[in-house]
């Protein structure tokens, strides 16, 4: 989906933005993407500890569309069905998909303070995680949590290693989800035409526009107070009030600006990962989200970029055309990711702990 709408051609015309206001999001974002003190030793504190790193995944819109439930030496991720982004995503693939990549994040964090986590899929779409004790091991995944973002920048334009290819694909190996890389020139102008397809139909459609809007954070206040949502500064736009982003949002998402920006995109990444679990169920989803994550952390280790390209598979009907293209039309493609080396852009926020655990 879009969400790197030309809002900085609005920066002309941009309100002065308040500096306590943003000397907040400032300590928010210190207060969200850090690693644990000192490991707290009482079991609820730790879990509550797991449920946080947990929250520092990816997730659709960044919606956090999940809910935790601590019960003993279980932690359970719930889907928060109000939480739904129904245009974008019909059918919750992206919200599983994000429950997904949370609990890769409490797998991870749970191994390093020296809980193995046996994961179990429930018929309901709930996730239980059963926590043994073992030897704690703090994995580069791990380690790299704090800095995983998804950064929506132009990357340097050069090419991975042989090796660095191979640790991706490493990380992402397992639970029946496959990874088709993809670093030729002609197969990434190939997927191009494809986000810029989906791109024009998802930035052709009402519906869609509004659904994104009423995700966007437009200015830091915002942000800070909701803790969700699409920040406009981390997509490289300037931060406006909402008043302002709501009258000029619509105008400035168009077709042709989204297209030079994904050109530009793609064209210099490094090369495009794309995740096809073996089914089509919210436990194939799951397994994608998680897939994804380990890609993303193990990316983050080596001082590698990654940032979501998904309009190909949101758009249904471009989707089986996408699938033949890859040579999969027998499955769903399930995430499209573009990786790279390029800057940091400004961190994402999250709700507190207390405001995800039920
Ligand atoms: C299933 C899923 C689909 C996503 N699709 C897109 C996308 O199409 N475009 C995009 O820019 N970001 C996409 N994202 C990234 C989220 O917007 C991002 O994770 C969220 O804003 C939080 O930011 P962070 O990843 O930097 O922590 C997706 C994330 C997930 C988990």
């Amino acid at each position: 989906m879009l969400y790197h709408s030309p809002l900085l051609a609005a920066s002309a015309v941009a309100a002065p933005t308040a500096a306590s206001a943003d000397t907040r999001y400032e300590a928010a974002v210190r207060q969200i993407w850090r690693h644990t003190g000192a490991p707290p030793t009482q079991k609820t504190a730790l879990q509550r500890e797991l449920v946080r790193y947990a929250t520092l995944a990816a997730s659709s819109h960044n919606t956090q569309c999940w809910k935790f439930r601590l019960e003993g030496d279980r932690i359970s991720i719930l889907p928060d069905l109000e939480r739904r982004t129904p245009v974008v995503d019909p059918d919750d693939h992206h919200l599983y998909a994000s429950l997904g990549c949370a609990t890769e994040n409490l797998l991870q964090a749970a191994l390093a303070h020296g809980l193995q986590g046996l994961v179990e899929v429930q018929t309901d779409g709930s996730i239980q995680i059963d926590l043994e004790p073992t030897q704690a091991i703090a994995t580069p995944l791990f380690n790299a949590i704090p800095q995983r973002q998804s950064t929506r920048a132009d990357y340097d334009g050069q090419t991975l290693s042989t090796g660095e290819l191979a640790q991706l694909e490493q990380a992402a190996a397992g639970n029946g989800v496959n990874l088709l890389l993809l670093t030729e020139k002609p197969a990434m102008e190939q997927v191009l035409a494809y986000v810029i397809e989906g791109s024009n139909a998802q930035t052709s459609d009402p519906d869609f526009v509004q659904e994104l809007k009423s995700w966007i954070r437009f200015s830091e206040r915002e942000a800070v107070r909701r803790g969700d949502g699409l920040f406009a500064r981390c997509s490289g736009n300037p931060t406006i009030p909402r008043w302002l982003g709501n009258l000029l949002f619509d105008q400035l998402l168009t077709p042709k600006a989204e297209a030079q920006k994904c050109t530009h995109h793609i064209r210099s990444s490094a090369g495009i990962a794309i995740f096809v679990a073996d089914h089509d169920r919210p436990a194939d989803w799951i397994n994608a989200g998680r897939a994804y994550q380990r890609f993303a952390l193990q990316a983050t280790a080596m001082g590698v970029r990654t940032a979501f390209l998904n309009q190909p598979v949101e758009v249904a009907t471009l989707r089986p055309q996408f699938a033949q293209y890859l040579g999969v039309s027998d499955r769903r493609p399930d995430l499209v990711v573009r990786f790279g080396r390029g800057p940091e852009m400004p961190r994402s926020l999250r709700r507190p702990v207390a405001a995800v655990l039920v």
